[in-house]
């Protein structure tokens, strides 16, 4: 991966919720990679940081959230310290973003068409007919029926699913070179989640549109993502190729995440399954490695030292002391080979 194939480039991002009784550690120190036109797929059961990670990327944390390190360089510029004009027009215009709630970005006090024609019309310098006609063209993209009619309905008369197309089509409106999707297709049945994957294909086919895939589905990182990363308790614990994450994980959680798809059909679009042992409470965050209480091959070191990040593979890395101690065992067993 050359340096100038690099889109977005998250570096040692850390956010934190503080509150009465005590911190919450959203994310700690994660990175992460979106080359152009790359699909990214982020994993990880319930509370992993996934969408606090997507939220400070955009900075779209609200008010309790603090981010205490790290940046988010895109094409070379870090968003952290964007103006707040030069982020209005990243918004929506550069990256698009999906939400897990659409009520959060459609305003119930316009229709559906004029949100839409405004947005697009703040963004590309198009006059109103031509606004009017991409905004319908998209609506029937995302599969939506009668897209003239939906252009006067305001968002609250529509079901959860609708929303939740609306709220795609606005996003891919402005044609982003990057889309960031928070479980873009919770909320839809089956063969409407499997029409927006398909969109989504055609866009990055078409356009060369990179994406960041928030899922908690394992079928939809192995239909549409090129790379995957695995996070746990607010850290990035694997991240690699969809194959070397897949067939060769080195994290014991990867394992147990993996280790739990269904075998008959591994490919299926299946929601993660809970792994043994109790989620982490996000109050009572463990020291050393988060995911030691719950880890079958936890060591001393794993209860009080942090891992570090070792690669095992091209562009696959591991935060997991087992790495290390592995390493450290090949190169004793090197040295006394050679001293016979
Ligand atoms: N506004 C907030 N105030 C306090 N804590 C928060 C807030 N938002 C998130 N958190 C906490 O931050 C942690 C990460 O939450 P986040 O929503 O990012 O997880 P997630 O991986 O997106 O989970 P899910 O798969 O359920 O969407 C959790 O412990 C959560 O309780
Ligand atoms: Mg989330």
């Amino acid at each position: 991966m050359g340096v100038s194939e690099i889109l977005m480039e998250v570096r040692d991002l850390s956010v934190q919720f503080p509150g009465k009784n005590g911190t919450v550690l959203a994310v700690s120190h994660a990175d992460f990679t979106v080359c152009r036109g790359e699909v990214l797929g982020i994993v990880g059961e319930s509370g992993s940081g996934k969408s606090t990670a997507a939220y400070a990327m955009m900075r779209l944390l609200k008010k309790v959230g603090r981010v205490t390190s790290g940046s988010v360089v895109y094409e070379g510029r870090d968003i952290l310290r964007y103006s707040d004009r030069d982020l209005q027009s990243l918004r929506g215009s550069e990256i698009g973003m999906i939400f897990q709630d659409p009520m959060q970005c459609l305003d119930p006090v316009y229709s559906i068409g004029a949100q839409m024609v405004e947005t697009l019309r703040a963004h590309r310098s198009i006059d109103r007919a031509q606004a009017v006609k991409q905004s319908v063209e998209m609506l029937a993209r995302v599969g939506l029926p009668e897209p003239e009619k939906l252009m006067k309905r305001y968002s609250f008369e529509l079901s959860g699913g609708m929303q939740q197309r609306v709220m795609i089509a606005m996003a891919l409106l402005c044609g982003p070179r990057l889309l960031i999707a928070d479980e873009a297709t919770t909320a839809l049945d089956v063969t409407v989640q499997d029409q927006i994957l398909q969109l989504l294909k055609e866009l990055r086919s078409e356009r060369g549109m990179a994406m960041v895939l928030i899922t908690h589905n394992f079928g939809i990182v192995s239909e549409i993502c090129d790379r995957v990363c695995v996070m746990y308790g607010g850290y990035v614990m694997e991240e690699g190729s969809v194959d070397a994450v897949f067939y060769e994980a080195s994290h014991p959680y990867t394992r147990s995440l993996i280790a739990a798809i269904p075998k008959a059909d591994p490919m299926r679009i299946e929601p993660l399954l809970p792994i043994p042992g109790t989620p982490i409470d996000p109050m009572q965050h463990p020291t050393g490695c988060v995911f030691h209480p719950r880890c079958a091959y936890c060591m001393e070191r794993c209860r009080t030292e942090v891992p570090g990040v070792h690669t095992v593979g091209e562009g696959h890395t591991v935060r997991c002391h087992l790495l290390d101690t592995a390493a450290a065992q090949h190169e004793t067993a090197g040295k006394e080979t050679v001293h016979g």
